[in-house]
């Protein structure tokens, strides 16, 4: 039998403990022993609840019991998480993590630690909360050459941008409810600045490379300036906004970025909606590949973390092969990275497109009726190429006393 002890009893620590409970057949047939809860950590306790004679309050019951060999951790945050976690694997226990914080900050530290210790830290949930992503990656993947990497990787995002796209929905309200159904960050602030999703490409980009990710290396941008009009040009481009995170890489360059981005519908994340997240990879030999699924939310979340308890239990004597190691993997230049862009450009279409034409050269523009604006897809150019055209384009408009470029955000249609 083994016996597993969760530390924090919050959405996720209560999900992987009712699944423990009501897949435990199934759970034991693919561990090949029984898996048991033997704590639960916590600073509350819960009377009444399936767990309330497993609550412990003290670390150190956990950290010292030679019978626990998995740890779960679901905490969140780096503190106190960070110090438990590291001393459950110096003590040779196996960890699974939905904490993702924890794995783009000390996730270099705590592999090497495993490795040493001949135990396993796995992290499935924390990228794309259900969605198997992970293990494919160290697994189905481990012979391709990764080529690209972009994902929806934050439900909360997504359930406010598909809100303010199909409903009209405003950000506020839309925020309120994906909180209200447990996709969002105790900080809210980490998924609309799109701080969540840095940390899940970080820790993508680091599996596929093998080299260690610094997650504040990524240019990131979150979706607070988006607004309602964005979506009805979108809406007339055949498009939608969606927040990305993403990694291209090209020999030794890698582009690394977060942003929100102005997607046509040929595009295969076009259609992931709601609170799911969908995560593109592409490999040199096998081509696009597509993971789709739940990105948020209690069971979801805490059945890939029981995934990983399986995982440890069957891997009780050994380490398996996974992750990355110290190097420090080298973010390319932003301003090399190439896109297209959505321009929005002040003024009247008729009147300043030859102008929007003379700068950026082939465009596709459209208006929205009664808008004194108008916006154009550019054609492909780095993002320093791009930032030149519009600040001259700037100084010309400066020079006419006009106003100019209203807002821009990267375009793939
Ligand atoms: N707040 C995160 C999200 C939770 O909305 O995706 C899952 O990582």
């Amino acid at each position: 039998m083994v016996k597993v002890a969760i530390m924090g009893y919050g959405t996720i620590g209560s999900g992987v403990a009712e699944i423990l409970e009501k897949n435990r057949a199934q759970l034991a047939k693919a561990a090949g022993q029984e898996v048991e809860l033997k704590y639960v950590l916590d600073l509350r306790d819960f009377p009444g609840s399936p767990v309330e004679d497993k609550v412990v309050h003290d670390f150190q019951i956990i950290a010292q019991d030679p019978e626990v060999q998995v740890v779960v951790e679901t905490m969140g945050g780096l503190n106190p998480s960070y110090p438990f976690v590291k001393e459950c694997l110096l003590a040779g226990k196996h960890v699974a993590t939905s904490n993702k914080a924890l794995v783009a900050a000390y996730g270099t530290e705590l592999l090497k630690i495993a490795r040493e210790k001949q135990v396993n830290f796995l992290f499935e949930a924390s990228v794309g909360g259900g969605i198997p992503i992970i293990r494919p990656m160290y697994r189905c993947l481990m012979g391709e050459e990764i080529q690209e990497i972009t994902g929806i990787l934050n439900g909360t995002t997504n359930y406010i941008l598909t809100k303010m796209d199909r409903e009209g929905a405003s950000f506020e309200s839309a925020l309120k409810e994906a909180q209200e159904l447990g996709y969002a960050e105790r900080n809210p602030e980490a998924d609309v600045e799109g701080y969540d999703t840095c940390r899940k490409i970080a820790i993508l980009t680091a599996m596929a490379t093998g080299k260690e990710v610094n997650y504040e290396d990524i240019a990131t941008e979150g979706i607070t300036k988006i607004q309602a009009v964005d979506f009805r040009y979108a809406e007339k481009l055949g498009a939608s906004v969606k927040l990305f995170g993403s990694s291209r890489m090209n020999g030794d360059q890698v582009h690394a970025w977060v942003a929100p981005v102005m997607v046509g519908k040929a595009h295969p994340l076009y259609s992931v909606s709601d609170v799911f997240n969908g995560i593109l990879v592409r490999g040199n030999m096998l081509g696009e590949t597509m993971y789709y699924g739940s990105g948020a939310g209690k069971l979801p979340t805490a059945s890939a973390v029981v995934a990983d308890i399986v995982e440890a239990a069957q891997n009780l004597d050994q380490n398996v092969k996974l992750g990355w190691n110290g190097e420090r993997l080298q973010i390319a230049d932003p301003g090399t990275s190439c896109h297209r862009y959505f321009v929005r450009i002040a003024g009247e279409m008729a009147k300043k497109l030859p102008q929007v034409q003379d700068v950026f050269g082939v465009v596709e523009a459209v208006a929205l009726e009664g808008q004194p604006e108008f916006a154009v897809l550019t054609e492909q150019m780095s993002q320093a190429q791009f930032a030149e055209k519009a600040e001259t384009f700037d100084a010309a408009c400066r020079e006419a006393q006009e106003a100019g470029i209203l807002k821009w955000i990267r375009a793939e249609l």
